[in-house]
């Protein structure tokens, strides 16, 4: 997994596998920030750890090329970004064509970008929600795997509403992570259809 802060849907994750929920291991999780959350609930679960800190690479492409070093060194088949706030570079999504899932706070194709939650907030929208779909060259825009609805109150406030985004999201992220693993999804261009 690639985190960057909180790790919440890293938490949902571990607990997940632990309960025998995602047919698979969470085996390393690569942290582009030392400060993060999310380094301290993978160590305090076991998990291999590495940070990369940005500084030390002049670009992208070198970046991500250390990141591919460990993800080759630990033999890892998938990849599952929370709240990674990097843009991965085209011969890294390239490589890993396919097999690169996101969680993301809305419904897309609605409110791109790292504002989501506040942006629907602020735009006034009535229904907003979570999108997990695999990752292409353009942010949050590769092929849909599975999206939740979750209603704006009209009493609501932003924090109610992230609350409650964070909460579906700690529900659809597992099952998502699962049916990948578990073979079920076929990407047919821009559509993810559901096998077996
Ligand atoms: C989540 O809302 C996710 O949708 C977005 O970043 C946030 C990460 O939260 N991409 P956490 O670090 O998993 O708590």
């Amino acid at each position: 997994m690639f985190v960057s802060g909180q790790g919440s849907n890293l938490q949902a994750i571990i607990n997940a596998v632990q309960k025998g929920k995602i047919k698979a291991q969470l085996a390393l999780v690569i942290c582009d920030n030392p400060k993060a959350y999310a380094l301290k609930r993978a160590r305090q679960a076991n998990i291999t750890t590495v940070f990369i800190n940005p500084q030390v690479f002049v670009d992208r492409k070198k970046y991500d090329g250390e990141m591919i070093k460990y993800l080759q060194r630990e033999k890892i088949d998938f990849i599952v970004l929370a709240g990674f706030m990097r843009i991965l570079s085209e011969e890294f999504v390239r490589k890993y064509k396919g097999k690169v899932l996101n969680i993301h706070p809305s419904l897309l194709p609605a409110f791109r970008g790292a504002h989501a939650i506040a942006d629907a907030f602020e735009y006034g929208v009535k229904v907003t929600g979570v999108t997990v779909h695999f990752v292409d060259v353009q942010v949050d825009h590769g092929p849909v795997i599975v999206q939740e609805m979750v209603p704006v109150k009209s009493n609501d406030t932003l924090s109610a509403l992230e609350k409650r985004i964070h909460q579906a999201e700690h529900k659809l992220y597992p099952k998502a992570i699962d049916l990948f693993a578990r073979r079920r999804l076929k990407i047919r261009g821009r559509k993810v259809v559901m096998a077996g």
